[in-house]
């Protein structure tokens, strides 16, 4: 007979990954198979917490359909937000609004799916929650496509979002070889202050593509006069020049390529600004100073949102997480998060484990150096192997009238 727990609560936080209802759905049935007796949901994590927005998931999870569709859905299906809780010393009003809210609703055990400014959250509420001597119980589970969190040996979401990154940069290329004429295509690619997943664009060199000319890390400081020169010298080789750049990098003293441009940047809780205009603002240095035929993509949300395209071995790593992160709490365990660790590359085996979240939250893994070529305008082969046993297989959508079907959550004010 399985034990009868206590309810449960979920949360999903920070940018989503096309993957990241899989971890919900691993969070779900585990918790349900195991014995917990209400698993709720909370509409845009902690900050709808606040405000009491939540859901009973049993009234939009009814059959093992809801399940696969869950799994397949992209965009947070509980929606998310960027929410800082402020130190425990600082203010004890807002964390003893949530755990009367929590105890409230009798909740035993606490999930929260994000990235290291997620884990932050975690990590607060659990050491308030041994510091007022509450038996709620508080779990992370990893995600994000930047994979710039600590501890593990990858994050669910990026192994898609890269599978998505290398497919459309073929596409891409291929693209730029259609007219005779000389021009040149900068792609913009998402990760922050980490350049995991522009690398991926690496994964375009193939058999059948000559992968992009050139790819800019934002570990590696970006000089805009050398990057023209590199442009000039290629043209003297090929018409078509294509170069993946990071949404992060930055000039020597510091600044964001794209605060030099005019955007009015938007700034979240955790002070992330949002960076964007990278390659639109070297795409129309290139055409002023050569005259040249540019075009700046930025893949933007596309890459994150991709879920027709998603590697399988991603997407039930991802409802792995989820289980893992239940059993674990289910067994006392609190303020921590599942890792993943990597037994071998070739077969590809790869477990869960748990992990301190003090040693993960706020942490900003980066690209090692030596995974970048001596240059900085490459990644190397060890980064590529490490990237694609990610990658590998699919799982094709369910489709519906010619469409990929999804979950649609109606108790999301924003949908
Ligand atoms: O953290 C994930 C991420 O997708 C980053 O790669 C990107 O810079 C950021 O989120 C964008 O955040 P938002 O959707 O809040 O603008």
């Amino acid at each position: 007979m399985k034990e009868i727990r206590g309810n449960v609560i979920v949360g999903q936080s920070g940018g989503p990954t096309a993957v990241i209802n899989s971890s919900l759905a691993g969070v779900y049935k585990t918790a349900r198979d195991r014995g917990a007796k209400i698993v709720y949901g909370m509409l845009h994590g902690i900050q709808g917490l606040l405000e009491n927005r939540v859901v009973d998931l049993s009234e939009h999870i009814k059959s093992d359909l809801d399940i696969e569709l869950l799994k397949r859905t992209p965009s947070s299906y509980l929606g998310s937000c960027r929410f800082k809780l402020p130190e425990i010393h600082e203010d004890q009003e807002i964390y003893k609004k949530i755990f009367h809210i929590l105890e409230d609703m009798e909740i035993e055990y606490f999930f929260y799916i994000g990235g290291n400014d997620s884990m932050d959250t975690i990590k607060k509420l659990s050491d308030y929650s041994i510091l007022n001597g509450s038996r709620i119980r508080f779990m992370g589970v990893p995600k994000t496509i930047d994979n710039d969190l600590a501890a593990t040996d990858h994050t669910p979401g990026y192994g898609s979002a890269a599978k998505y990154i290398g497919s459309i940069t073929k596409e891409v290329i291929r693209d730029g070889l259609v007219y005779d004429q000389q021009n040149v295509t900068l792609i913009e690619i998402m990760g922050r202050n980490a350049g995991w997943l522009t690398g991926a664009a690496a994964l375009a060199k193939c058999e059948d593509c000559e992968g992009p000319d050139m790819i800019f890390l934002p570990e590696i400081p970006f000089d805009i006069e050398e990057f023209m020169k590199k442009i000039a010298g290629l043209h003297k080789q090929k018409k078509s020049v294509v170069a993946a750049i990071s949404e992060g990098i930055r000039v020597e003293d510091g600044r964001y390529v794209c605060e030099l441009t005019d955007n009015v940047d938007y700034v979240d809780a955790f002070g992330h600004r949002q960076l964007t205009g990278a390659a639109r603002y070297l795409a129309s240095r290139i055409a002023r100073e050569t005259g040249c035929k540019t075009r700046a993509i930025e893949f933007s949300s596309l890459q994150r949102c991709a879920s027709h395209m998603v590697s399988r071995v991603d997407i039930t790593e991802a409802y792995q997480v989820g289980g893992a992160a239940v059993k674990a709490a289910f067994e006392g365990e609190t303020g921590k998060m599942v890792i993943l660790k990597r037994i071998s590359d070739d077969p590809y085996i790869c477990v869960t484990d748990i992990y301190d979240v003090h040693k993960v939250a706020n942490i900003e893994k980066k690209v090692p150096r030596e995974w970048i070529n001596e240059a900085g305008d490459y990644v190397t082969d060890e980064f590529l192997n490490y990237l694609r046993p990610l990658i590998q297989a699919e799982l094709t959508p369910i489709m519906t009238d010619g469409l990929p079907r999804h979950l649609y959550c109606k108790n999301n004010k924003n949908q």
